[in-house]
C-alpha cells in the first residue's frame, strides 16, 4: 500500500534526558522520507530489524529513504509475534550483525510494533556493549508508548520482559499513515495505552478520549494524530522525570500488574498485551475503588471506555492463586509483595500493595466463572 505524502512539517515532542535526549516525530507519510532521519546517527551501515508482516508493507520504503544516508543497510526479517519475543529470536539479530561484519556504529532502526522495538533496543544495548538505534514504530501500541523511553527487554518463560535493559533511542519517527494498516484487534490494543494516559495524569486528556472514541477506533487521522502526541507528551514528561523507575515512572504500569498475569498465565500472544492491559486496567480501577481513591461511577465509566475501544473488561479464569502467583514475579513485587498502580484520585496514580483478600474480591468480581 502507497504511503500518503508527508505531512509537512511533522509534529516533534522532545524526550529531555541530557545527553541521552532525543525528539520523537509524528506525521503521515514520515517513514519515507529521507528527512526524517536527519537526526539519525552518522555511521557507514545500517540493520532495519523488522518482521514477516511488516516488512513487506514498509521496509521497502524505509530502506529507500536511508540509502542516501548509510553505504550499506541491511534487513532482517524475523518470526512475527509474542511468542517470538525471547532469547532465540534476539540471537538472529545478533547473528545478522556479525554475519554483516556489522562495526560498533553499526544504527538498528527496529522497523514493527513493540515487540521489535524492545528486542531490537535490547539488541542494540548489548551488541559490542551498545550501538545506536532508532525507533520506526508502526503500531499505535508502539507510537504511544513502547517507542519511547528506553525500556528494551525479551520474555523469559517465567515471567514478562524479564530480561532487559533501559536503553534510550536517539530518534522516534511515528509515521501515522502506518496506522492505517494494523488489523482492527491492533487498534484497540494500543487504544488501551492511549487510555491509560488520563486515568493516571491528565482527566481532560479522558474527557477528550471519551469524546473522540469512535474516531480514533474509525482511523480518523486527526483524532490519532493528537493521540499520538499527547500520549507521547505525557510519556516524556514521566520519563524526563525518572527515567529508571525509581518511582514516578511506575505510574505507566496502571493495568500491567494484572495485565502481564493475564498474559503469561494464557501463555504470551493468547491476549494481545493491549487486551491485558484494558482488562488490567479494569481490575485495578475496582481495587482502586476498594482502596478508597475512585468512586464506583469513575469505576463505570473506565470499564465503559474501554469496553468502547474494543477491549475485553472481563479476565480469564485463570484461578485467584495463580494470579497471585503470577503477579508475584511483576517487576515492582518487593520481597515477594504485590505492588499495583492504583488511582488515588482521578488524574493520579500512586504505587500501593493491598491484601491479599482486597485482590481476591477483585478477582471474583472481574474474572468469567471459568
Ligand atoms: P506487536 O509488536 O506484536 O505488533 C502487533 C501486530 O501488528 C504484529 O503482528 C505486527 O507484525 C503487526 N503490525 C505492526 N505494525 C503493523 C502495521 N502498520 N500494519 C499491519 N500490521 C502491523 O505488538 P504491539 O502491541 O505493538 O507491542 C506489544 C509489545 O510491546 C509487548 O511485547 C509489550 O510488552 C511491549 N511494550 C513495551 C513497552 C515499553 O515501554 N518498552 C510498553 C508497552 C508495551
Ligand atoms: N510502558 C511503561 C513504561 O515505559 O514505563
Amino acid at each position: 500500500m502507497p504511503l500518503p505524502a508527508p505531512s509537512a512539517p511533522p509534529e516533534r515532542v522532545d524526550i529531555q534526558l541530557g545527553e541521552r535526549s532525543y525528539p520523537i516525530l509524528i506525521g503521515a507519510g514520515l517513514l519515507g522520507e529521507p528527512s526524517s532521519f536527519a537526526a539519525a546517527p552518522d555511521a557507514a551501515s545500517a540493520l532495519i530489524v523488522s518482521n514477516t508482516t511488516v516488512a513487506p508493507l514498509y521496509a521497502k520504503a524505509l530502506h529507500a529513504a536511508l540509502a542516501g544516508r548509510f553505504r550499506t543497510v541491511h534487513l532482517l526479517e524475523l518470526p512475527d509475534g509474542e511468542a517470538h519475543k525471547n532469547l532465540q529470536t534476539l540471537n538472529l539479530i545478533f547473528d545478522a550483525l556479525l554475519g554483516h561484519g556489522s562495526d560498533r556504529k553499526t544504527v538498528l532502526f527496529a522497523l514493527g510494533g513493540g515487540v521489535m522495538g524492545d528486542m531490537t533496543g535490547f539488541a542494540a544495548a548489548s551488541y559490542m556493549r551498545g550501538v545506536p538505534f532508532v525507533q520506526v514504530p508502526t503500531t499505535l501500541l508502539a507510537q504511544v508508548d513502547s517507542s519511547v523511553g528506553g525500556k528494551t527487554a525479551i520474555n523469559h518463560p517465567l515471567g514478562k520482559n524479564m530480561i532487559g535493559a533501559f536503553y534510550q533511542p536517539q530518534l522516534v519517527v511515528c509515521d501515522l499513515g502506518t496506522l492505517q494498516t494494523l488489523p482492527p484487534r491492533e487498534m484497540s490494543a494500543g487504544l488501551a495505552e492511549v487510555i491509560k494516559y488520563g486515568p493516571i495524569h491528565d482527566m481532560a486528556f479522558f474527557d477528550w478520549i471519551e469524546a473522540n472514541i469512535d474516531a480514533l477506533v474509525a482511523r480518523d487521522p486527526a483524532a490519532l494524530a493528537y493521540a499520538v502526541r499527547r500520549s507521547c507528551e505525557i510519556k516524556a514528561l514521566v520519563v524526563g522525570q525518572d527515567e529508571r523507575e525509581t518511582g514516578l515512572r511506575a505510574i505507566l504500569n496502571f493495568g500491567h500488574t494484572f495485565g502481564h498475569a493475564i498474559e503469561s498465565g494464557l501463555g504470551y500472544g493468547e491476549w494481545l498485551h493491549g487486551e491485558a492491559v484494558g482488562c488490567g486496567m479494569v481490575m485495578a480501577a475496582h481495587l482502586s475503588q476498594r482502596l478508597g481513591g475512585v468512586d464506583t461511577a469513575f469505576v463505570e465509566r473506565l470499564t465503559r471506555l474501554i469496553e468502547r475501544a474494543g477491549l475485553p473488561t472481563v479476565g480469564p479464569a485463570l484461578g485467584a492463586d495463580r494470579y497471585l502467583e503470577l503477579m508475584r514475579v511483576d517487576k515492582k513485587s518487593e520481597a515477594g509483595e504485590i505492588r499495583f498502580v492504583v488511582i488515588d484520585k482521578p488524574g493520579s496514580a500512586a504505587v500501593s500493595s493491598a491484601p491479599d483478600a482486597l485482590v481476591r474480591e477483585v478477582l471474583a468480581q472481574c474474572c468469567s466463572a471459568g
